[in-house]
């Protein structure tokens, strides 16, 4: 039996099945507009909310350092996607790698929690996106009723009609093709950048130097409460919890980990990309550094512009112009967020259903969906049932916790896919890599590491939550995919070859 849970797809094989007429997507991406769409989902709500959130309870101004921390983990976990993804060029990211290198039953483990991570993503970027077109709305005089305007607004019933709206409106336009969707990315990309540059730009006129002291605010012990808020790092070693510090600096790591999550959908397009062993490294690794560099930036303005004990944490940028006198440029700012959150959720809504149409291809999943529309070529199906799935969501979510979660899952992903480097350089030595980890085995080592050490920082909690869902993955696993497997199966495809586990050549 653990042959067949640790069967894995030959990587020629994931690369044929994109070629059956009947489930093939289309090629038309270039590396431009692969960084364009790391870009447009990259920078969302972590730089535009969380930074604010973090300095306040966690960092102060030295969320600096939290943001350079997270971009260092993530660029680990970069190198060894691109080398991933440029070697099998298919659907699905990270979980096509690992159904390649390392086996069914963690494959299956990994798309599912990829599910978990752009499904909750796409609900918490909605539902930060419908705060702030509310506040533009009340600029205008319009208010929406308290019981579909959101959760927190609501006594009682409460349901984020915008939220629910924008994730309707985003399936509509996936289902209508990845290209539209693209070129509308490339115009809120432009928007989304502009907004962040005129905040590093014209806030550094606002610096007060004054605010950088502390710049590490000294630890302090938090009130003992629930023990299953407290990062798992201080249960596990019984250190009081504390917040600020350095201890603290990394609190906010794994929290403004967040504003990073985006980079690896890139790796779900990798299909779709004209020349991916070329395209997909620089699309990757360059909206990874334009990001590090703008978040970085954008930090130290605005905890130089307020103090870090008076930052917003729903508004924190448009909110530090307010104070520092400058009204105009925080509804330029909420304007300017309104619609770079849209790109995001977008985004993260295509790489959830990539995800779901490659364990569908693969019989993991019914194989109802992974029909692609005859004229449309999308995957129509999952996206409409994910859409609708999460639209009901982002009505009914309350944002913190479950950014938490996307974040555990994400760096869960990133623990695999560095494994399965180099389980994949061992097994399949043989295979075209365009772009090359480097430094095998110890980067992807290191990258595994960081990424536990930010998973450690996450509360208890976020984790218990993780291993339910993980949980829940396993029985469907064991109850419908183990089964249904096209692998196990050795079914016949399109174009006549059968699918087979491989068999170890090259090993
Ligand atoms: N990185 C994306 C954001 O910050 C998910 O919203």
């Amino acid at each position: 039996m653990s042959n067949a849970l640790f069967r894995t797809k030959k990587v020629e094989q994931s690369i044929l099945d994109t070629e059956e007429p009947e489930h093939a997507l289309k090629k038309s991406l270039s590396a431009l507009d692969l960084t364009v769409f790391g870009v447009g989902v990259i920078i969302g709500t972590g730089i535009f909310v969380l930074t604010g959130t973090v300095a306040r309870n966690n960092a102060g101004p030295a969320v600096a350092l939290a943001f350079v921390a997270a971009g260092v983990v993530c660029a680990l976990a970069a190198l060894c996607y691109a080398e991933f993804a440029s070697t099998v060029p298919v659907a699905g990211s990270a979980y096509t790698f690992s159904y390649a290198s390392l086996g069914e039953l963690p494959a299956w483990t990994i798309g599912w929690d990829l599910v978990l991570e752009f499904a909750l993503g796409t609900a918490v970027v909605a539902v930060g996106w419908s705060g702030y077109v509310a506040s533009l709305l009340d600029n205008a005089g319009w208010h929406l009723p308290e019981a579909l305007s959101g959760r927190d607004g609501a006594d009682g019933f409460g349901f984020d009609i915008l939220a629910a709206a924008l994730v309707l409106v985003l399936t509509a336009i996936l289902v209508l093709g990845t290209k539209l969707s693209a070129r509308v990315t490339s115009v809120v990309v432009a928007i989304k950048v502009t907004v962040v540059l005129v905040v590093i730009i014209a806030g550094l006129f606002f610096i007060n130097g004054d605010n950088y002291d502390p710049f590490i605010p000294k630890a302090q012990d938090v009130p003992a409460g629930d023990s299953l808020q407290s990062p798992l790092i201080q249960l596990m070693f019984g250190w009081a919890p504390s917040n600020f510090g350095v201890m603290g600096i990394f609190t906010a790591a794994s929290v403004v980990f967040f504003a990073f999550i985006g980079f690896d959908v890139v790796a779900t397009a990798a299909e779709e990309t004209k020349n991916p062993q070329r395209d997909m490294p620089r699309g990757i690794l360059g909206s990874l550094m334009i990001c590090t560099a703008l978040y970085v930036a954008v930090s130290i303005v605005v905890t130089g512009m307020q103090h870090y004990t008076e930052l917003s944490i729903t508004a924190p940028l448009a909110d530090a112009f307010k104070a520092t006198g400058h009204p105009w440029f925080a509804g330029f700012i909420s304007f300017g967020a309104a619609v770079g959150l849209t790109t995001v959720c977008m985004i993260l809504l295509l790489g959830q259903t990539r995800v779901f149409f490659a364990m569908s291809r693969d019989g993991l999943l019914p194989r109802f969906f992974s029909h692609v529309h005859p004229r449309f070529k999308t995957p129509h199906r999952p996206t409409i049932l994910l859409g609708v799935l999460i639209a009901v969501l982002a009505g009914f979510t309350p944002l913190s916790e479950l950014a938490e979660l996307v974040n555990i899952g994400t760096l869960f992903a990133f623990v695999v896919v560095a494994i399965g480097v180099i389980v994949l350089r061992k097994s399949r030595p043989d295979l075209h890599r365009a772009f090359r980890t480097p430094w095998v085995p110890v980067l992807p080592i290191v990258s595994v590491l960081a990424s536990l050490w930010l998973m450690l920082n996450l509360p208890a909690e976020t984790w218990l939550r993780f291993a339910i869902w993980m949980a829940v993955g396993f029985a469907v696993y064991f109850l419908y995919g183990r089964s249904h497997s096209r692998l196990g199966r050795g079914q016949e495809t399109a174009v006549g070859q059968v699918i087979k586990p491989d068999s170890g050549e090259g090993r």
